[in-house]
């Protein structure tokens, strides 16, 4: 493998448009294989020329690059000289792509939509930041000659957001989808219900939007006894869901919803109190941390409305997989052990008596997994599999289903041991809810703990695997839990440039990553970002704190 980034001015040659060889190669994630030569290929006016059988999404994603070359450089199409031609190639990998620059043509070669979509978004990164933006610029419109090849090392490559805690309009979703896109990206997890709010509008269920979108104010920093007073809530229509999954699809990112259960459902049982053990009444939590009141595991309605709820959502969502939830079901670390409404519950008692699950310290999580077991059953008769986090594993899970090791690697460790597919998402390393600075008091508040784009970076997703269960690591994920997180400025600055550390984490093999490099490279993209208006952090310059409340960091 060659890569060669920096070029000497003896190197940098002409082109017919005189711009000079660009002087560094920032594309992020790092591509498996670059090999760069003298040379470049001027974009201005060139010819986008597509081969045969190109699917629509992959068709229309080159039309639009192409319409976006004649904007920003002022030359339409096939007015100037040289050709970028997109074409199959059967022989590649599903998600792979090749790229050959030489001074007269740019050929493309892919075997799926995901493919060529890639191969656009690394043109894109090779060229001036301008390239992102709406107008005509003044820039060195032209390509390094070379050679690239790429593929991405793990097939799920994941961001979470969390739409129940604070209401993302579907307008900002678009923008995470965008920048998602643009590090390649293909999994939007979208966590749409909690104890403070339900987001998605089920037909058959009318209260759950109603009444369980909305909460009765908000706990106010980290004061647990307080409420600001104001009602806060909302929802996305069926149609704005709908919008969302094509807007994503169009982007190669496959939306996987997550119905959280049987925990975390305190909004749905405010709306629909005859599905928790005590019948209610219950509020739709106005302050964060986790109810002990859980859906009744006992009670047959609870089934009929998760395969309803599942029954609308799969008809929403294309995806092969539907999160469902299961964590802290039980409550949080402080509370294992202490009782839950399951012990003396009559129903789930008489549940747990037929299904001979002994008495004990351990009987809640057998009765979980007969839960997650009859949500695996509902969504595989709709022809969809399961993913759930960590706390699904604990008793015996059902095989099939597929665990989100959250806390720490443990959870995906065991998981793969025991022969279940495992989603990576340590907390350590991928909970972008964490602070990005050891000195808080310059930070909006965040939840806590510290994690820096370094330590982002950093994650190697198989340590402490034993060898021969790596396979079953089917990728890697950040989450963006929001409760301490209000408006989409605070959103972005949370989410970037962390996401730019975790793609090279999702994409590129450990030889590929180099920090150095990807720090140099960063700078390309906060070009970007100051161009199409994302609030990003600045932490890796030596500022601190949300653009507006910067201070340098002391020495
Ligand atoms: C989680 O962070 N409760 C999955
Ligand atoms: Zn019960």
């Amino acid at each position: 493998m060659t890569r060669e980034f920096v070029f000497t001015a003896a190197a940098a040659l002409l082109c017919a448009c005189a711009a000079p060889v660009p002087e560094t190669f920032s594309v992020i994630p790092m591509p498996a294989e670059v090999e760069l030569s003298e040379g470049v290929f001027c974009v201005k006016g060139a010819a986008v020329v597509q081969g045969e059988g190109i699917a629509d999404v992959a068709s229309a994603a080159i039309n639009a690059f192409s319409d976006r070359l004649a904007t920003v450089t002022g030359k339409a199409a096939g007015r100037g000289r040289g050709t970028i031609l997109f074409s199959e190639d059967k022989a590649l990998a599903p998600e792979a792509y090749t790229i050959n620059l030489s001074k007269d043509s740019v050929l493309v070669g892919a075997s799926s939509p995901n493919g060529f979509l890639y191969a656009i978004e690394t043109l894109k990164q090779m060229l001036p930041p301008a390239v992102y933006g709406s107008q005509k610029a003044k820039a060195d419109w032209v390509l390094p000659c070379g050679r690239i090849t790429d593929a991405p090392r793990f097939a799920h490559r994941g961001l979470m957001i969390d739409s129940a805690r604070h209401f993302w309009e579907t307008d900002e979703m678009k923008r995470i989808i965008d920048v998602m896109a643009m590090y390649k990206l293909n999994i939007l997890h979208w966590h749409l219900t909690d104890d403070q709010g339900w987001r998605v509008e089920i037909k058959k269920y009318p209260r759950l939007t109603e009444v369980g979108a909305w909460r009765n104010g908000t706990m106010v920093a980290k004061d647990w006894d307080s409420n600001d007073g104001i009602r806060y809530g909302g929802f996305y229509t069926q149609d704005e869901l709908r919008e969302i999954v094509a807007y994503a699809a169009a982007k190669g990112i496959s939306v996987i919803p997550e119905i959280d259960l049987p925990g975390h459902m305190n909004a749905a049982m405010a709306a629909y109190p005859e599905l928790g053990c005590s019948g209610g009444p219950y509020e739709v939590r106005t302050i964060w941390g986790i109810s002990k009141d859980i859906l009744c595991a006992g009670n047959d309605r609870i089934y009929t409305f998760i395969d309803d709820v599942m029954t609308e959502l799969a008809d929403i969502f294309p995806a092969e997989y539907i999160h469902i939830g299961g964590d802290e079901c039980f409550g949080g670390r402080r509370e294992v052990g202490k009782p839950v409404p399951w012990d003396s519950c009559p129903k789930c008692r008489a549940r747990m008596r037929e299904l001979h699950i002994k008495p004990g310290p351990d009987a809640r999580h057998f009765l979980q997994n007969y839960v997650t077991a009859r949500a695996q059953d509902i969504l595989a008769d709709k022809g969809r599999r399961i993913i759930g986090w960590g706390e699904i594993l604990k008793g015996d899970l059902q095989e099939g289903a597929t665990i989100m090791s959250w806390r720490g690697a443990a959870a995906g460790i065991e998981a793969a041991s025991k022969g279940f597919d495992v989603i990576m998402s340590p907390n350590s390393n991928c909970y972008f809810d964490y602070y990005q600075s050891e000195e808080q008091d310059k930070e909006p508040l965040a939840i806590g703990n510290y994690l820096p784009v370094e330590k982002v970076y950093a994650l190697e997703p198989t340590d402490g695997f034993e060898p021969g269960t790596e396979s079953h690591i089917l990728g890697v994920q950040a989450n963006l839990w929001t409760e301490y997180i209000a408006t989409p400025e605070h959103l972005e600055y949370m989410l970037l440039p962390r996401l730019c550390a975790v793609s090279e984490v999702q994409w590129c093999a450990p030889e590929t990553k180099d920090y150095e490099r990807f720090l140099l490279s960063l700078d390309h993209s906060f070009a970007v970002f100051d161009l199409t208006g994302y609030t990003y952090a600045k932490h890796v310059k030596g500022i601190i704190g949300l653009p507006g409340a910067e201070q340098p960091a002391e020495e």
